[in-house]
């Protein structure tokens, strides 16, 4: 089971002054996950948390995890300009992007943001179009089938992102050679991990390639970026991730690999967005409309453009039904929004008690690649954000938007 991190007697109130659907962040929950990470890692001096603005670009909730000693992974022009108004220092911004505009590469120089490059071929690139900075990293990629123990996890030969441990060694040579003083290794190889080990496992895999890297080319090695894939038990049935054991497993790896190899003053860095960020956020709708065909339907006023996805992925995302959480679950349910799409559906055939037109229903985990992935399709319209606040109040933070926000980069009408 899980549990709101409201009651159902505060999400009335809250639903009485904010009109549904709208995303509820919960601070309190945002700084406990902050301290906690610092504190898993507070073994390695050098330790900072890079937050991955795409899965919650809201910034009341990057200055609450600035506040918590964060820094901010950008991956767009728009995410760089959002974090320098929000104060974000160039130290303090790691740009992790791929396929990157020139002018991307120029704004986050001008910021004095560490560049993570994705391609070899971006060194050529990056040369030609802005200055070369006194540090820089690069992404890897090993190929092959990455495994944890006996599961596949992911395909990282399928993968757009990173380059071969080859063009690496080339690219920090090449780097070295145009001026830079610093590097940093960085690699994403599984999203969303439900286990303890992939943290550990993937680090020792890039503490063992900076030891060959390093003596391949001398380069001073200053970072290593575990980027983000430290999952959340979307489904109430899986095991929380224990952030405590995946820092000491990092640590093991760190102190077998690198220190016995003088390579004991390496930063450790991590991007997560999902695991800081998931669940203290709740989707919150209200049932509108009982329908009953050859299956039965509850049609809520959220939809997909307000939390992409179970349409994309069909990701399961746990709901509790306001005030019923205790009741038996009776009933099997397609909870649906009002798309012109049939996969507009937030639960299929989900197991719940008996629901009522006009019952609150709070779809959980939806705090990172939930709004963030929202869409207009339908001409439907982003929802608000509300921060619930440590002294037990709500605030929003983003208003919903309205039909002139929708008409407002049209030429040649007057709507
Ligand atoms: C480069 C990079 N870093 C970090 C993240 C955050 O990943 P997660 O939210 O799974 O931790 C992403 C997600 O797409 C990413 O592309």
């Amino acid at each position: 089971m899980k549990i709101p991190f409201v009651t159902a007697e505060q999400l009335e109130k809250i639903t009485a002054e904010f009109p549904t659907p709208f995303h509820l962040y919960d601070e309190k929950g945002i700084r406990e996950k902050a301290r906690a990470l610092n504190q898993a890692f507070s073994w390695n001096p050098g330790f900072k948390e890079y937050f991955a603005v795409k899965a919650t670009p809201t910034p009341t909730i990057l200055k609450i995890l600035q506040e918590e000693n964060c820094g901010v992974d950008c991956a767009s022009e728009i995410e760089l300009l959002m974090s320098h108004k929000l104060g974000f220092k160039g130290e303090d911004i790691m740009f992790s992007s791929n396929d990157t505009p020139a002018k991307e590469f120029q704004y986050a120089r001008k910021l004095g943001a560490t560049l993570n490059l994705d391609a070899y071929e971006h060194v050529e690139f990056l040369k030609n179009v802005t200055t070369i900075p006194e540090i820089i990293s690069c992404r890897y990629n090993p190929g092959g089938i990455f495994t944890l123990g006996t599961d596949i996890m992911n395909n990282p030969e399928e993968s757009k992102f990173g380059m071969t441990k080859s063009q690496l060694i080339q690219a920090f040579k090449d780097l070295k050679a145009l001026g830079v003083k610093k590097f940093g290794i960085h690699s994403f190889l599984a999203s969303n991990t439900v286990t303890n080990d992939y943290y550990p496992t993937l680090a020792k895999a890039l503490f063992e390639l900076a030891v060959e890297v390093v003596a391949e080319t001398d380069v001073a090695l200053d970072f290593i970026n575990l980027s983000g894939g430290i999952g959340v038990n979307y489904k109430p049935e899986q095991t929380e991730n224990d952030i405590f054991k995946i820092g000491d497993g990092v640590r093991k790896a760190y102190e077998k690999v690198l220190t016995p190899n003088n390579l004991g003053h390496i930063k450790i860095f991590t991007e997560l967005g999902r695991f800081m960020l998931a669940p203290h956020g709740h989707l919150i709708t209200k049932v509108l409309h009982k329908k009953q065909t050859y299956r039965d339907y509850i049609g809520v006023d959220a939809c997909a453009v307000n939390l992409m996805r179970p349409a994309i992925y069909d990701a399961y995302h746990h709901i509790s039904v306001s005030g019923k959480e205790i009741l038996p679950e009776t009933e099997s349910y397609d909870v649906v929004g009002s798309l012109c799409e049939n996969n507009d559906k937030f639960a299929k055939q989900r197991k719940l008690p008996p629901i009522e037109v006009g019952d609150t229903l709070i779809i959980h985990d939806t705090g990172a690649h939930g709004f963030s992935m929202g869409y207009q399709y339908n001409a439907k319209l982003r929802s608000a954000e509300i921060l619930w606040q440590e002294n037990g109040t709500p605030r929003m933070i983003r208003r919903a938007e309205n039909a002139a926000d929708y008409f407002a980069t049209l030429y040649g009408f007057d709507f």
